[in-house]
């Protein structure tokens, strides 16, 4: 008798633990759903600086860059020096824009960064690049650049050195480079200007150039992209993380139009309308962060409504997945090296017939 008493009432210890974890496993789950579908998103409208953070990811690659010791980077013939910009919302506050002046072969290293430049026999190839990296990242990109030209490399601001806690923006950035033209222009030297921009740099470049031309009235000899995208809205919604979340009701008003609304648009298929110069595009079909349709979308465009005649043709490569070359290691491919020359042949034509 008690003992049938004792069993009724006692339910087994399975039958407990399983109730203990169907409730845990159902609390965390509500828990972690609302977390990552409801504050996340929430929590990216509501604060400016996750979305500059999440934007411009300005997080060192390499690690506790050296800037002053290029050798610790295997690269020799590196100058490293400084631009002082002032900030686009307060020009009474500057920031310290951090530059490596790569050069060719034969440059003497010995002189100051202005001497180079004004006696340089190279074109000036001014290079941006993308998030996640710093000066330091991209040296074997360098060491193809500098057999065509004299490689100014800086790390926007808010990467590497240029600033520590400044406002990163885009309109911000590119009047970093309105400055840094300005800078360079001030050493009278007689050779050409290229811009090469990479992922997101490619984006800052294309802004870079239409504003040059509004406010400077000044047009480079030639553009190159590098994996590029169409915009950031677009780009966001094609990327693993857009994906993610682009199913939920409220991914526009909480995502895509708070950065729009914070002049985040890396608006390129409307920018490059404005660049008045012959583009190269190179795109890897395996890039696995911004997908090479993008980067075709782009060029089509460019092609179909720029005045080819009057603003230079568009030439776009599309690296086979064979190459390997993902989304940073296109100058690794072999043709690269002839793709740069003819493209250089290309703008020197176009600027005789314009
Ligand atoms: C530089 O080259 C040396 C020798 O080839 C190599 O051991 C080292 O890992 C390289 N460093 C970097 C940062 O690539
Ligand atoms: C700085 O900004 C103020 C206010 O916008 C403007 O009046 C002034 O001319 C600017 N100064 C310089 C040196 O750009
Ligand atoms: C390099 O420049 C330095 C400083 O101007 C000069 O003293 C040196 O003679 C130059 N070297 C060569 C090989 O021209
Ligand atoms: C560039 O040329 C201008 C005008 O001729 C002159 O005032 C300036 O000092 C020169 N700058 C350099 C770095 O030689
Ligand atoms: C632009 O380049 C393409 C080949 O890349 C060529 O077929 C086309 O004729 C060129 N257009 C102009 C206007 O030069």
């Amino acid at each position: 008798m008690t003992c049938r008493k004792k069993t009724k009432d006692s339910k087994p210890l399975w039958k407990v633990l399983l109730k203990w974890f169907l409730t845990i496993t159902l609390t965390t789950t509500v828990i972690s759903s609302i977390l990552i579908w409801v504050v996340l998103p929430v929590a990216f409208w509501l604060s400016v600086a996750f979305q500059t953070f999440a934007v411009f990811m300005p997080i060192d690659f390499p690690k506790n860059p050296n800037f002053n010791n290029p050798q610790q980077y295997n690269i020799t013939g590196v100058k490293n020096f400084y631009i002082t910009v002032k900030d686009y919302y307060n020009n009474e506050t500057l920031t310290q824009i951090g530059a490596w002046l790569v050069l060719p072969k034969g440059l003497n290293k010995s002189e100051d960064v202005s001497d180079i430049i004004r006696k340089s026999e190279y074109d000036i190839l001014i290079y941006s690049h993308g998030v996640l990296a710093n000066r330091a990242r991209y040296i074997l990109q360098y060491e193809v650049f500098r057999r065509y030209f004299l490689v100014l490399a800086m790390d926007h601001r808010g990467y590497g050195d240029s600033g520590q806690n400044v406002p990163m923006t885009e309109l911000g950035i590119v009047n970093d480079h309105l400055q840094i033209y300005d800078w360079l222009t001030q050493k009278n030297f007689s050779r050409n200007i290229y811009y090469w921009g990479h992922s997101m740099g490619a984006a800052i470049t294309c802004h870079t150039l239409k504003t040059l031309k509004s406010q400077r009235n000044f047009t480079p000899k030639g553009v190159i992209f590098e994996s590029a995208f169409t915009s950031l809205q677009e780009q966001i919604v094609n990327m693993f993380l857009g994906k993610v979340f682009k199913w939920l009701p409220y991914f526009d008003a909480t995502i895509l139009r708070p950065l729009a609304a914070n002049e985040l648009r890396f608006d390129s298929i409307n920018n490059i309308l404005h660049v008045d110069c012959p583009i190269m595009m190179l795109h890897a079909q395996d890039d696995g962060v911004i997908p090479y349709f993008l980067g075709e979308k782009l060029a089509r465009v460019a092609r179909s409504q720029r005045d080819l005649a009057k603003q230079g043709n568009v030439t776009f490569h599309l690296i086979p997945s064979s190459g390997n070359c993902n989304h940073d290691k296109i100058l690794t491919y072999p043709d690269v090296p002839s793709y740069i020359e003819n493209f250089k042949e290309v703008c020197e034509l176009f600027k005789e017939s314009t």
